[in-house]
């Protein structure tokens, strides 16, 4: 998939040339054959700027006489209609008691075709039929019917083919569509916060991919592989494992899993080093994380509960206290740095983790909410 940059906004593809092809070549079937057996000679009416490549690709297709008239309404700019009443800006020719085939782009909430129509029928049209290359039902407002839809697609904000986002974008040959990027939440917190078991809960309320790199390390030890057992040796001593090998599982994760909404990252990122690389991961594509969800709870606590774990799941890493006292040293120089770092990127929300599972629950959903 291509992704493409107009004006701030990153678009990726939605339509190729090719189906936009197919799509035109049976609108052309359609109106050859509404026509072919007809006296009238119809006019294509292209609506100026957006329609000009359809009409173009469309009128190439027409094997019966057809006349070509151009108009330009006032238009509006950016991602939203402005409900404004346009005037026509240029007729390139007569429509008195011709029928017309109006050329449009695109038809959104329909304000845009109604004021066309009325033109159309003011200017002494005789039959006008409505014909656009895209259509987005979801939106349309109106009752004018439409005569000739190239394709249907959703209520989304596209470019290319002719149409534009501030007259940017006209140019492309595919379609794209706005990308709504994917979120990519951190869950952040010393260990024993409560991370895994809060974690669950939002993945399925978010539509989210949990990556707990914790979890994808155990999986590899289990499985025995080379990875594996380095990781485990390290991890036994209460160290962290190397940041290239965490960053590839995890980029690997990222481009491999679909149909989620997002990503919440569980136990990375460790380091400052680690979130630069993220970052330097995610700007790739020109993404960002969303935020850092951070579960704060005293040291005396992270204690207790470390042990409390220990004695229900056996993780060899919560058995003893010199272990646990490393991993909480370990914690407050690497780790909390990251507390700061997201601070200064204005990403850092910080939520009280002393309490029940129901109660750190609600607290997490009233941020998670706001994204
Ligand atoms: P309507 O008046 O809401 O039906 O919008 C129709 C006009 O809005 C089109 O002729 C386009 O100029 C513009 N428009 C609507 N949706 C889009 C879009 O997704 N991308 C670019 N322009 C659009
Ligand atoms: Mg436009």
């Amino acid at each position: 998939m291509d992704r493409i940059k107009v004006h701030d906004k990153t678009f990726k593809t939605l339509i190729t040339y090719d189906s936009l092809m197919e799509a035109i070549d049976r609108v052309a079937g359609r109106i050859e054959a509404d026509f072919k057996d007809s006296k009238e000679v119809p006019v294509l009416l292209c609506i100026l700027n957006g329609s000009i490549m359809f009409t173009a690709e469309l009128m190439k297709r027409l094997d019966i006489p057809v006349e070509l008239i151009s108009m330009k309404l006032s238009s509006y700019s950016g991602m939203k209609s402005t409900g404004k009443v346009r005037e026509v800006m240029g007729l390139t020719g007569s429509l008195e008691g011709k029928t017309v085939i109006v050329i449009e782009d695109i038809i959104d909430s329909g304000r845009t075709i109604e004021d066309i129509a009325r033109i159309v029928k003011e200017k002494g049209a005789k039959e006008t039929r409505i014909c656009t290359m895209l259509f987005k039902p979801a939106c349309y407002t109106k009752d004018i019917p439409i005569d000739y839809v190239g394709m249907e697609i959703e209520d989304d904000f596209i470019v290319g083919f002719g149409l534009d986002y501030d007259e940017l974008g006209r140019n492309r040959k595919d379609i794209y569509v706005l990308d709504k990027a994917m979120k990519y939440f951190i869950l952040f917190g010393p260990p024993g916060a409560g991370k895994g078991t809060q974690a669950t809960a939002m993945v399925e309320n978010y539509n989210l991919c949990h990556i707990s790199t914790g979890e994808l390390l155990r999986g590899e030890i289990a499985k025995g592989t080379e990875l594996g057992l380095k990781a485990k040796a390290l991890i036994d001593a209460g160290e962290l494992v190397p940041d290239e090998v965490v960053e590839g599982m995890i980029e690997n994760k990222f481009k491999t899993v679909t149909g989620v909404s997002g990503f919440l990252l569980d136990g990375f990122p460790r380091t400052i080093a680690q979130a630069q690389a993220l970052d330097a991961m995610l700007a790739k594509s020109q993404e960002e994380v969303t935020a850092c969800v951070s579960l704060m709870i005293p040291d005396e606590m992270i204690k207790e509960r470390i042990k409390h774990r220990a004695s229900v799941e056996g993780r060899a890493d919560d058995a003893n206290d010199e272990t646990i006292n490393n991993r909480i040293r370990t914690y407050h120089s690497k780790t909390e740095p990251l507390v700061e770092y997201y601070k200064n990127a204005g990403k850092y929300e910080e939520i009280d983790g002393i309490g029940t599972i129901d109660e750190v629950r609600g607290r997490i959903a009233d941020v998670m909410d706001k994204f």
